[in-house]
């Protein structure tokens, strides 16, 4: 649009200790703050970050401007010699809050005094998850299926390393002194650690496999996306402008995890088809993962994620609505009034131990819209996977479970209901549920089958090749370096 008048844009500054594009260098209290909190950063990094990655050599794309194209850099990376740093998209002169009380005034690029606790608990929520996932995966390199799969995972951890680095400027940058102390919280909390654990639950369950990383990487880092989505919305513009240069970084996560999953179910099914097999311990004497298994762990990864949306029914998300600190997902693209005053949305609960569905106002059900979004989305990379089972002529599907399933918070925590959608009492929801979700059993066969692939060009029996290489590499390129 040629006639948006853009700020002139900052190029990534590589030069600098702290690569940015936000200045740094004119700005000497937060740049002395923040080299401050760097080496801490690197500390968490050594001590929590990917095992015994201090010698590899890895094939990494770095971001190198915040256009499309910047995204084009590769080439390979000592790990710890990665330069995480500060991009923010780039800013609109003209940009407009577009929903919520405000809307029509100038976006603000100060934090208003009254949202400051509200906007300094988003941000922090949403810094503690990035550290968390790399907390989670921290052993899984010693176990890779494949190169091209070790590189992929270190691609993520570092980009999620990165994403620390976003809300941490945004901490130091516009939160003062709280700022500064929640920034080294969030290299103090750890993921599962029983006195001081990170914020949401589903960042302290571990990721203990790789069948567990891509589930993650499908159903949890998609949560992120629609997350950051909301808060691309946001009237604060920094905000803002941070989430929307990470969401260019959360799609590749979900690439990996939707491909990933897939090339599991591919893999299975060619043994299916070529040994004419249907039964799961038969499948599984193949050194395969069975397509039950695979239905257990959607089972789980996906009520785990559904519990990140926080509740279904929230003041807290009506506030931060008509606050215009967080909007709906593409917000821009609703053709309604964007106030929602005395608009009604659909929620479901339990009443009398059946499922209801129930008006409330809109504003008060934005989570649960938000979540809605996000199923359809999940619901589309599904059908994909499908796809699947379908060319080898197997009836086999997966299915998501009914929202209900397996939740702890929002309106059926403390429900027990089916993943049909039956409300059943705690008693029979127990007995059935090793049919339903990953038994310890599963988790110690899928373990079984992890082990080191590092041969360029050869996979883990478990999981079929990616259709293609990395930047249009050959599969059997050298993706990672172990000199
Ligand atoms: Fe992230
Ligand atoms: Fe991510």
């Amino acid at each position: 649009m040629a006639d948006t008048p853009e700020v002139p844009q900052q190029a990534i500054d590589y030069s600098q200790r702290i690569p940015n594009n936000v200045d740094l260098s004119n700005d000497r209290t937060l740049q002395r703050a923040l080299e401050r909190w760097q080496p801490a950063f690197l500390n968490w990094w050594h001590e929590t970050g990917p095992s015994n990655t201090s010698d590899l050599q890895v094939y990494l794309r770095t971001a190198i401007s915040v256009d499309r194209d910047g995204w084009a850099n590769f080439g390979y990376v000592r790990m710890p010699e990665y330069r995480w740093g500060i991009f923010l998209a780039p800013q609109d002169a003209n940009r407009k809050i577009h929903f919520g009380d405000h809307k029509g005034q100038p976006v603000w690029q100060d934090v208003p005094g009254e949202y400051r606790s509200p906007l300094r608990r988003i941000i922090v929520t949403q810094g503690d998850t990035e550290p968390a996932s790399v907390e989670q995966q921290k052993l899984l390199g010693a176990t890779c299926p494949s190169l091209y799969d070790l590189r992929n995972l270190f691609q993520v951890n570092v980009e999620e390393g990165r994403h620390l680095w976003a809300m941490v400027y945004l901490l130091h940058r516009y939160f003062g002194r709280d700022g500064r102390e929640e920034a080294e919280g969030l290299l103090q909390r750890r993921s599962g650690d029983a006195n001081n654990p990170r914020i949401l639950t589903a960042f302290n369950e571990r990721t203990g496999h790789w069948l567990a990383f891509y589930m993650f990487a499908f159903f949890t880092d998609r949560d992120g996306k629609f997350q950051l989505a909301a808060l691309a919305e946001s009237a604060f513009d920094p905000l803002a402008r941070t989430t929307k240069f990470m969401l260019t970084e959360e799609a590749h996560h979900m690439f990996i995890g939707e491909s990933g999953v897939a090339r599991i179910l591919q893999r299975t099914c060619e043994v299916m088809n070529q040994l004419k097999l249907t039964d799961p311990s038969q499948i599984r004497a193949q050194g395969v993962i069975d397509l039950e298994t695979m239905q257990r762990f959607v089972n789980f990864h996906y009520s785990v994620t559904l519990d990140l949306f926080g509740s279904d029914v929230s003041s807290n998300a009506a506030n931060y609505y008509t606050g215009a600190l967080k909007g709906r997902y593409g917000e821009a693209n609703i053709g309604d009034d964007h106030s929602l005053a005395g608009n009604f949305y659909s929620v479901q609960e339990v009443a009398n131990g059946d499922i209801v569905t129930r008006q409330v106002p809109a504003l008060t059900a934005l989570n649960a819209r938000l979540r809605d979004d996000y199923v359809r989305e999940i619901q589309a990379g599904v059908d994909r996977w499908n796809k699947i089972p379908e060319r080898f002529g197997m009836p086999f599907r997966i299915t998501l479970p009914h929202l209900g399933f397996h939740r702890k918070i929002g309106s059926f925590a403390d429900q027990y209901v089916t993943p049909q959608g039956q409300v059943l009492s705690r008693e029979d929801w127990e007995r059935q549920s090793a049919d339903w979700l990953p038994s310890d059993d599963d988790h110690a066969f899928v373990g079984s089958l992890m082990s080191r692939v590092i041969e360029p060009g050869r996979f883990a029996n478990w999981i079929a090749p990616p259709a293609r290489g990395v930047n249009n590499l050959p599969i059997e390129f050298e993706y990672v370096r172990f000199d």
